[in-house]
């Protein structure tokens, strides 16, 4: 923890020590809930049933203020270079503002028109037929926000292309599309803040190969395009320059869902909800910058988060989105979070001696209550959970099955607090004639512990307001997070080095020298896929 805020992580580390009983708090306070109770930037958020009292949740804000977070938030959204290790602001919130600086607008609107054109026919193929089909190709922050996206909000627009995206390496992924694509109405969109990724690049040659075999040449190029901080190696790799898109280098990969990159998925879901999307994050940027501490929902969800994980031991967070449209959204959020906060040297330049990062996994729900839900009601871990709910169906003409779905995760979320006692367990096994031994052994096993906390967030309905402003929410808490944990959330040496690591590999499997240099187990590994 920063020095700055000692006395306060001992305050907590006292407080953990007797950490309160969630169901004895709201037989304390019958009006935790409201109390509790937090709504901003279009977003509602239910904490009560967090193993927190008024007294811890004051002394987590002391240790924010301490951890000085509103002033780091602050100096994030002004440009300082909060990216301490590569000298960069972080200024993601920008592409979202009310009125971006002129050269940021006029990319985005370059892009934002662009999909336009294509989703209308105003720009077609060679052939002069429409694109119909769209092939993203980009990985982690190139491919998850805008796969997000078109998720979730593609859902009621027929006449647009469709999108397909190819991540992997594995060349099933991009010859399992290919195999289902007419390349006479493909257009190719390689995104890449680097333009040197790996997979992305072995894909996007691997594509444009395909073009270039059932195409001219030069009507190939014009099926390309690019979204990257290099436009450079865009147009030697033969993207027309009309058709190379530039994004920011203040833009992380896994902030940049409101910038170009999302360009295939504007094409897919349209510039009105592009644009909604993007209000909702701007809404919920006045929220967490305006709003007192107390009343600060990015905020609250960032202490709740620290209290169960640094001070309550939670080894991991878990997010359901109850929603079929967020299906994506936890996978989105895991790199959000652990590329940002997976890191254990603080600014001081000394090892954090505390943990860092959330662990973060989960899915959708109500799918997910029949996988790993027996492990949140009974495992021998306490795994806090957020459940994200649209509190309006799409369509009321199905306004039943929404209550119902509603049902089932606020009904999870009242049992993974209340539990079920040993006593109610028995008494139903002897109530159902199990003899007294029986009975006994059985009530022990249906016994679930409870006190397990869970966040309930409310969105009015799933649309792109509401949608950029949940994925606002977390952006905030997560950088929060880092502000209290000290790490910069805006680099990611540790995959960076990841990528070097591939090519030594590469290297050695090509003969090309190196294998001498590498540890038995891989030089072994290596020896059985050549002699195999
Ligand atoms: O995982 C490392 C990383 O650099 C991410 O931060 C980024 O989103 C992804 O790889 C892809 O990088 P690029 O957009 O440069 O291809």
């Amino acid at each position: 923890m920063l020095p700055q805020a000692k006395a306060e992580w001992r305050k907590l580390k006292a407080l953990a020590k007797q950490p309160p009983d969630i169901r004895r708090l709201f037989a304390q306070t019958p009006d935790r809930a409201k109390q509790w109770a937090l709504e901003g930037g279009g977003v509602f958020l239910d904490s009560s049933k967090s193993r927190a009292d008024d007294n811890i949740l004051a002394a987590l804000h002391s240790l924010a203020r301490a951890a000085q977070v509103g002033e780091k938030l602050r100096a994030q959204a002004r440009g300082d270079k909060v990216n301490f290790t590569e000298k960069r602001p972080a200024l993601h919130s920008v592409l979202r503002a009310q009125a971006p600086p002129p050269a940021v607008l006029r990319e985005l609107n370059r892009a934002i028109q662009f999909a336009e054109d294509v989703r209308a026919g105003k720009i077609s193929a060679p052939n002069g037929k429409p694109f119909t089909r769209i092939l993203h190709i980009g990985i982690g922050g190139s491919h998850l926000g805008p796969e997000l996206l078109r998720d979730a909000l593609a859902h009621n627009c027929e006449s647009a292309p469709e999108i397909h995206f190819v991540a992997n390496a594995d060349p099933a992924a991009l010859f399992g599309k290919l195999h289902n694509l007419n390349p006479a109405e493909t257009l190719v969109v390689s995104v890449s803040k680097s333009f040197s990724t790996g997979e992305t690049l072995e894909n996007s040659r691997a594509a444009k190969s395909w073009l270039e075999n059932a195409l001219t040449p030069d009507n190939a190029k014009k099926h390309l395009a690019a979204v990257t901080a290099n436009p450079a190696a865009a147009r030697e790799f033969g993207v027309p320059e009309n058709r190379v898109f530039k994004m920011n280098d203040w833009v992380g990969g896994r902030y940049s869902l409101w910038s170009a990159v999302s360009l295939s998925a504007v094409a897919a879901v349209g510039e009105k909800q592009f644009r909604a999307f993007l209000q909702g994050g701007r809404e919920m940027d006045a929220h967490v910058l305006e709003a007192p501490d107390e009343k600060n929902i990015a905020l609250r969800m960032a202490l709740l988060g620290i209290w169960h994980c640094n001070f309550l031991g939670a080894q991991t967070h878990c997010v359901v989105a109850y929603q079929h449209r967020l299906r994506g959204f936890a996978r989105y959020l895991q790199q959000l979070t652990m590329e940002s906060n997976g890191k254990r040297i603080c600014k001081s330049g000394g090892e954090s001696k505390a943990d860092t990062g959330e662990i973060l996994w989960g899915g959708e729900g109500t799918n997910d209550q029949h996988s790993y839900f027996q492990l949140l009601a009974q495992g021998t871990r306490m795994i806090p959970a957020d459940f994200i709910l649209a509190q309006n169906p799409e369509d009321e003409n199905h306004a039943e099955a929404h209550r119902n779905l509603l049902a089932h995760a606020l009904g999870w979320s009242r049992a993974l607090m209340t539990g079920r006692s040993f006593e109610s367990a028995h008494a139903e096994a002897l109530a159902r004639g199990a003899g007294a031994r029986d009975a006994k052994k059985l009530a022990a096993h249906q016994e679930c512990p409870g006190n397990r906390p869970s966040n309930i967030l409310f969105i009015p309905r799933l649309n792109a307001r509401a949608l950029g402003a949940l994925t606002a929410l977390y952006e905030h808490k997560t950088a929060m997070q880092s502000f209290i944990w000290g790490v910069n959330a805006f680099d990611q040496w540790g995959v960076e080095s990841g990528k070097k690591l591939t090519r030594e590999i590469l290297s050695a499997m090509s003969g090309a020298g190196g294998a001498e240099q590498l540890d038995p187990s891989t030089r072994m590994l290596l020896a059985k896929i050549q002699a195999d």
